[in-house]
């Protein structure tokens, strides 16, 4: 791999989603000095995604992590689009809209009309088939999976995914351009839940079991798994972190995937905290209680 590779530092980088994920995505690359068009189909996250990063940029200078001029620039390579459209000079569309393959196919689609041909097509999705989402694109070879982790700015795993059709050389130049924005990149093949979320699943799916079976409560349980285990964090308290919608998905996504192999079965238990709306810290109310002033409880 050379160093060739990366991803022009003139080139444009487009974000099609302005969510958790976008809006780290966009911090990172224009830190990085790329320009970053950011668009989503609602005008006013993309207004709150860019006033969101700039104030980030202008916390990593009180911390002495930028300096005001890098602010400065950092904050102007920044712009939002109102139309797809106005992507059509993009080297690179990073899309990190809602996880649904027929959602990603018909942006995918639509960008096909709009960019030019050597455009890079990348996807941040963390379950769905990367070989599936480019199935129905005039270059399918040009479509990669570029999956970030939360919160984009601090951590630095990004894994390459390369569907059947993916060519090597956009799989390369996504790395390299990953590794140029200060990140660890691996190159990985599309599996239903790529590494890290297919290695996690029995983490996740243990504890439950445990919870279920009144082994021992969930702080407790998280406890164990930080002081023993060496985690960073215990299964409950990450699956509040991550959001039970969330998590819950990508382990319905990963038990279709494999033919409903009965280790990925997901969890009655967490569905019904989905079903409560209990999604975690996002919404206050998880394993645990984040309602301003209580106490780590459990439901
Ligand atoms: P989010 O819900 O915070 O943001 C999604 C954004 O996409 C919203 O602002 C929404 O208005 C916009 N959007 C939806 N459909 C659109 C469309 N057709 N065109 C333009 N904009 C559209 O979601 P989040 O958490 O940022 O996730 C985005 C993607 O990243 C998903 O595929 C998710 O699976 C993946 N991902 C999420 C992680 C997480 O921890 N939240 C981690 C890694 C990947």
């Amino acid at each position: 791999m050379t160093m060739a590779q990366v991803l022009d530092k003139g080139s444009i980088v487009a974000v099609v989603g302005s969510g958790a994920m976008g809006t780290g995505i966009a911090q990172v690359a224009a830190a990085a000095g790329y320009k970053v068009v950011l668009f989503d189909a609602r005008p006013e996250a993309v207004k709150a995604s860019i006033t969101g990063i700039c104030n980030m940029y202008g916390k990593l200078a009180e911390k002495g992590k930028m300096t005001d001029e890098e602010v400065q620039a950092a904050s102007d390579r920044l712009s939002g689009a109102s139309n797809l459209s106005e992507l059509k000079d993009a080297a690179i569309v990073i899309e990190a809209i809602v996880e649904s393959l027929d959602v990603k196919r018909t942006l995918f689609a639509d960008l096909e009309g709009i960019v030019q041909d050597g455009c890079i097509l990348a996807t941040n999705t963390s379950s769905i088939s990367v070989t599936a989402i480019a199935a129905r694109l005039r270059l399918p070879q040009r479509l990669v999976g570029m999956h970030f982790f939360n919160p984009v700015p601090l951590m630095s795993l990004v894994e390459v995914i390369s569907g059947l059709a993916t060519s090597r050389e956009v799989a390369d130049t996504v790395y390299a351009t990953a590794a140029a924005w200060g990140k660890n990149p691996v190159h990985a093949k599309s599996t239903p839940g790529f590494i890290v979320n297919r290695v996690a699943r029995p983490f996740y799916a243990e504890a439950l079991r445990l919870l279920n079976e009144q082994a021992a409560d969930a702080a407790t349980l998280d406890a164990v798994m930080r002081e023993a285990g060496g985690f960073r964090m215990g299964p409950f308290e990450l699956m509040d972190l991550i959001g039970h919608d969330v998590n819950f998905s990508v382990t319905q996504s990963v038990f279709h995937a494999y033919f409903n192999d009965p280790r990925f079965t997901p969890s009655v238990l967490q569905q019904e905290m989905v079903n409560a709306g209990y999604f975690g810290r996002k919404s206050g109310r998880g394993f645990f209680d984040y309602t301003p002033g209580a106490a780590k409880e459990e439901p």
